[in-house]
């Protein structure tokens, strides 16, 4: 894996897709058709964006689960073990963040007890951020376009009742719908049809 040169934004999608395919595609090969249909949505939203954002965008969704893989998972939260791994590797700081905090990790991490870790990173808390989680929440484990209320009872099926995972996402889903319903307006107001 060639490493990411300092300011090499012009490469960075593909510098993404060839990690992310590296880490995930063998060992994790549902995963890895997640994020590539979370990366589809990603473009699809990056039209919101300047090209550097929409950049930024598609290569956040396709690593924003390589915290998954078994070579680099370290503390078991993805999230965490994903942005440890990508600032090793010379990602830009925004990438990371992203990475970091996608999808409210900043609760799952309050559950877990790992805030602190996490807080390394800040959420940016911008459009580019709610629309990766849109991409996250809107896509399935197979890869398939899906709505984020689906999404989420699939989460808590996936996971069964008990699991840490089906309760950080019941305590979450208030914020993951409001960044997809931000994101969705957004949409609207810019006259781009997703679907
Ligand atoms: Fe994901």
């Amino acid at each position: 894996m060639r490493a990411l040169g300092v300011g090499d934004m012009d490469g960075l999608v593909p510098w993404a897709t060839d990690l992310a395919r590296s880490l995930l595609s063998e060992p994790c090969p549902s995963r890895w058709e997640h994020v590539r249909g979370a990366a589809s949505q990603a473009t699809l939203a990056g039209k919101l964006f300047t090209p550097v954002d929409a950049d930024l965008l598609v290569a956040s969704a396709v690593l924003h689960d390589i915290g998954y893989a078994p070579s680099l998972a370290c503390t078991g939260f993805h999230p965490l073990d994903g942005a440890v791994y990508l600032e090793a590797a010379g990602a830009p700081p925004r990438l990371c963040a992203l990475v970091a905090h996608h999808s409210y990790a900043y609760l799952e991490a309050e559950l877990r007890g790992m805030t602190a870790s996490l807080a390394r990173w800040t959420d940016e808390m911008t459009p580019v951020r709610d629309a990766l989680w849109w991409a996250d929440m809107t896509t399935t484990p197979k890869g398939q376009a899906t709505n984020v209320l689906d999404r989420i009872e699939e989460i808590q099926k996936r996971y069964g009742p008990d699991n840490l995972v089906a309760f950080f996402v019941r305590q979450a889903a208030p914020e993951l719908i409001a960044a997809v319903e931000r994101t969705e307006a957004r949409f609207r107001t810019a006259s781009i049809d997703v679907r």
